[in-house]
């Protein structure tokens, strides 16, 4: 069958995107691996003088059978050693790239056997069969290509739509690039459609429509929320409906540990998926429901290898790509050529079955964090304690199906100082709550610091603006960083600050 081709978004870009032309230098790049031409056409420093021979590497050999996070010893039948020469002759196995190629100018898109790599994946994980002409293109992680979509798409005074808590950092790039971003109500499930419905169906058009939605679809940060294939699906009719393009970032997408079983009915044996298994129990992505290509996927090795790794990658419409690559070529160049050529020798050494593996491995850490997360916080929190009056519960801990955070949600209205000295202010609890958790010796951090707080000009119906549950607050905490031992007695002392700070 053959698929149709992405549609052009073009007129959703920015003034710069509409302004930017390809640098003219990339044009003839490619020229100087050709054999036949002599280059004297840039400023690229001759690779003699790089001053690394060799880089080698050690890393676990795939299936992980003593599970990813056991010690790596030197090569051996759990290990695989890898070098990666400077020169193309002296390279050994098909797939390398070479130093003198990945730590010189060029191939601003990413390293081929990179590309290669990740092309495949994608393809195996989000199956893009609904349009012809999509792409991959290497970032320097998340953060980098949120930058970038702003730039892409946004002038200063427009609007874009974001999850009511979102990343604090992606929400500072908005604003600090004179974009306003305008809060979508959420649940524990996520974005509630019919709230983005109503929003978009009542937008007052004086103000800009919206371009753009930004969206943490797993594992949300911070609320740890995940989208259903149902609500990722009417999200995206509304998309084709108002005419906006939906930037998907997810570094914790491959963190999909599923429901969260108490210990009574938990099996101690968890049977590893096959490949086919894990790939089918993936939610949907939303780049895989797009047959417009008016999806942009942010991934990142962020969360799946290291952070300083700083390599990611967008997954998109060639056609919106290509913008991106005129920009990155002014801004970034290409990520790391370090970090692409071990990345990439990582990568290709595993192959996409090892590759899985990992991932496989990887989502059992966080099963296990999550499970003792969850375990602890139902130990030591007062979870039992519901107001007298209204019988709301003082705290509510719905437990996480994927990323790195759990979320005590809590009912500010409980507090004794409530009506009182506080003035019935929830904001007042919050931060009185944040002083007493670092008195007790931990660090959970407070939802107010995530809060989608944009309007438009001129403002849109009060009604859009709802806030569900006003005297609630939550605060996010993480099972990544710590090891358990750690993470439960952190949790005990949540429990003694917040008996301590509601008077139980
Ligand atoms: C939603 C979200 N996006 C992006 C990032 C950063 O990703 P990267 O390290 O790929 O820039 C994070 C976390 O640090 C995050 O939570």
């Amino acid at each position: 069958m053959t698929l149709p081709e992405s549609k052009d978004f073009s007129y959703l870009f920015s003034d710069e995107a509409k302004s930017r032309k390809p640098s003219p230098l990339k044009t003839c790049i490619h020229l100087f691996n050709d054999p036949n031409i002599i280059f004297l056409g840039g400023g690229l420093p001759l690779s003699n003088y790089f001053p690394w021979k060799e880089i080698s590497a050690i890393s676990p050999k795939p299936p992980f059978p003593n599970g990813i996070g056991a010690p790596i010893k030197n090569a051996d039948e759990e290990a695989i050693e890898y070098i990666i020469p400077k020169a193309k002759a002296e390279i050994r196995e098909e797939g390398d790239i070479p130093l003198e190629r990945c730590l010189q100018y060029g191939f601003s898109q990413g390293q081929p056997e990179l590309l290669k790599f990740l092309r495949k994946h994608t393809e195996v994980i989000h199956k893009m069969d609904k349009y012809s002409d999509w792409d991959v293109l290497a970032t320097i992680g998340n953060t980098g290509g949120w930058e970038s979509c702003l730039r892409v798409f946004c002038n200063r005074g427009d609007n874009i739509l974001a999850e009511a808590h979102s990343f604090s950092s992606s929400l500072s790039a908005a604003l600090s690039q004179g974009v306003n971003v305008f809060p979508i109500p959420m649940d524990e499930f996520g974005i509630i459609p019919s709230k983005l419905e109503f929003i978009l169906d009542n937008w007052n058009e004086k103000a800009p429509k919206p371009k753009l939605l930004y969206t943490i679809p797993t594992g949300q940060n911070p609320t740890g929320s995940s989208l259903s294939d149902e609500r990722k699906f009417e999200i995206y009719q509304l998309a084709k409906k108002h005419d906006f393009i939906i930037v998907e970032d997810e570094p914790y997408y491959f963190l999909q540990m599923g429901k969260y079983e108490s210990p009574e009915t938990r099996s101690s044996v968890e049977k590893k998926p096959t490949h086919e298994e894990f790939v089918n129990g993936l939610a949907k992505s939303f780049v895989s429901l797009d047959d417009e290509g008016r999806v942009l996927r942010l991934d990142s090795f962020s969360k799946v290898l290291a952070p300083g790794t700083r390599l990611g990658w967008i997954v998109g419409s060639k056609k919106l790509l290509t913008t991106f690559l005129y920009l990155h070529e002014m801004t970034i160049q290409a990520p790391a050529g370090f970090t692409q050529t071990l990345v990439s020798k990582t990568l290709n050494s595993w192959g996409q079955d090892g590759y899985l593996d990992w991932l496989i491995g990887l989502r059992h850490e966080y099963t296990v964090k999550r499970d003792t997360a969850i375990d602890a916080l139902r130990q030591h929190l007062p979870v039992d304690i519901r107001d007298k009056t209204t019988n709301e519960p003082l705290v509510v801990v719905n437990p996480p199906v994927a990323g790195m955070f759990f979320v005590i949600n809590i009912d500010a209205s409980q507090h004794p100082k409530f009506n009182t000295e506080f003035n019935k202010d929830p904001k007042k609890v919050e931060k009185a709550f944040y002083e007493k958790v670092i008195q007790k010796g931990v660090l959970v951090v407070p939802g107010g610091w995530f809060e989608t707080t944009g309007e438009t000009v001129p403002p849109q119906p009060k009604e859009s603006k709802v806030v569900l549950k006003p005297n609630e607050i939550f605060f996010r905490g993480t099972y990544a960083a710590v090891p358990l031992d750690k993470m439960k007695e952190g949790i005990k002392r949540l429990g003694v600050a917040l008996r301590e700070e509601f008077g139980l």
